[in-house]
């Protein structure tokens, strides 16, 4: 990749990060929706040990996941890259180091259910702690973005810039920190050792009885969210820009997804059932609509991309739609369709999906469901 194309195909490239991955010898899972990431297939990879698989979901190449698995007591080679990362832990056990090239390292252990943030371009290891279990990573992160944008591995996996205003060993609390609340739904951390117990904001503009927290980590741009819905009820269909990973991490329901134009088309609505730890991403401006209909929590962590921070917030954290309207981001871009205004079939659907599992909690039959 780094040197120079002497055939038309190497020339005229549609995909650096595709031809990353086949370099990488690990799949490429493509489409909308993966079932269940603590089982898809991976295979040896080489240049980290442990065993890979990339995705390229949504039809687009700006956020991609890195799904990884370290055999027991096993590790990974460290690597330090231009590209952003989050990792989320979905089974096992295990620690992360982390260091500036000259400075000491830092350490961090962690379980399930644990959000870590790797700083950019600082070295990074990961170690499994159990002697008889593997453990299976989740990386959220831009490389699709960077590579296609550099086009060069040697500048993105061996550049010596170190962003010590990101991460730096004299930022002694770095993982230790409880993170900064710095407004309603806006939370700003490095390191949350389980997600599932993490305190969420209400949010009942998108849903009844619904929460979400927007998560910057890193020291950096990261657009990440933890979203519930709670037992009985569902959130509102809404659209944006392709790019947003939608992973289970606890409880069930159901996936709607349907285009623009197809609002009260029921034979046009994709219906895709989902547990932990299943994703679903959506294409661009499609319509999609979480269903919880298990007993407690359906809970959903959300990789989006690293953006400036979106403009339809205003300063006290709350939706401003002038903000949004003046805004040219496809991702902070959205719109959604109220709960007065869906096809009354959807309710009715979700009704007969509680019945069958046996929740009598639901919606108020009449709601307006937020601004
Ligand atoms: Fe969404």
């Amino acid at each position: 990749m780094s040197q120079a194309p002497t055939t038309f195909e190497e020339w005229w490239v549609g995909s650096y990060y595709r031809r990353f991955v086949e370099r990488e010898g690990v799949p490429l899972y493509e489409g909308s929706i993966l079932e269940d990431l603590a089982t898809l297939p991976l295979k040896d990879w080489e240049r980290r040990g442990g065993k890979a698989a990339y995705t390229r979901l949504g039809n687009q190449e700006d956020v991609n996941l890195q799904i990884v698995e370290i055999p027991p007591q096993g590790e990974l080679k460290p690597e330090h890259h231009m590209y952003e990362s989050v990792m989320y832990v979905m089974k096992g056990k295990g620690a992360t180091t982390i260091w500036q090239e000259g400075e000491p390292k830092r350490t961090v252990e962690w379980e399930e259910g644990a959000l870590l943030a790797v700083p950019l371009n600082a070295w990074h290891q990961e170690f499994n702690s159990s002697g008889d279990e593997p453990c299976r990573l989740l990386f959220g992160t831009n490389m699709a973005q960077v590579i296609n944008l550099y086009h060069n591995l040697e500048f993105v996996f061996n550049n010596p810039f170190k962003f010590t205003d990101r991460y730096s060993h004299s930022m002694e609390n770095f993982y230790a920190d409880e993170g900064k609340r710095w407004n309603l739904r806006l939370f700003a951390t490095n390191f949350i050792p389980d997600v599932r117990k993490f305190k969420l904001d209400p949010w009942e503009e998108r849903g009844i009885r619904t929460s979400i927290t927007r998560l910057y980590m890193g020291n950096s741009l990261s657009q990440l969210h933890l979203l519930e819905v709670s037992e009985g009820t569902y959130v509102t269909a809404h659209r944006h820009g392709a790019g947003a990973h939608v992973v289970v991490i606890e409880g069930g329901g159901y996936e709607l997804l349907f285009q623009p134009g197809d609002e009260l088309n029921p034979e046009k609505r994709q219906k895709v059932f989902i547990k932990p730890y299943g994703v679903v991403a959506p294409r661009t401006n499609e319509y999609h609509q979480h269903f919880n209909t298990a007993k407690g929590p359906l809970r959903q962590l959300a990789f989006r991309g690293w953006v400036r921070r979106p403009p339809s917030m205003n300063a006290k954290g709350e939706y401003d739609p002038v903000g949004a309207a003046r805004s040219d981001n496809a991702l902070a871009y959205s719109s959604k369709i109220r709960y007065d205004e869906e096809d009354p079939k959807i309710r009715e659907e979700y009704y007969k999906e509680l019945e069958k599992n046996g929740i009598s909690l639901r919606l108020e039959p009449v709601d307006q469901g937020g601004a």
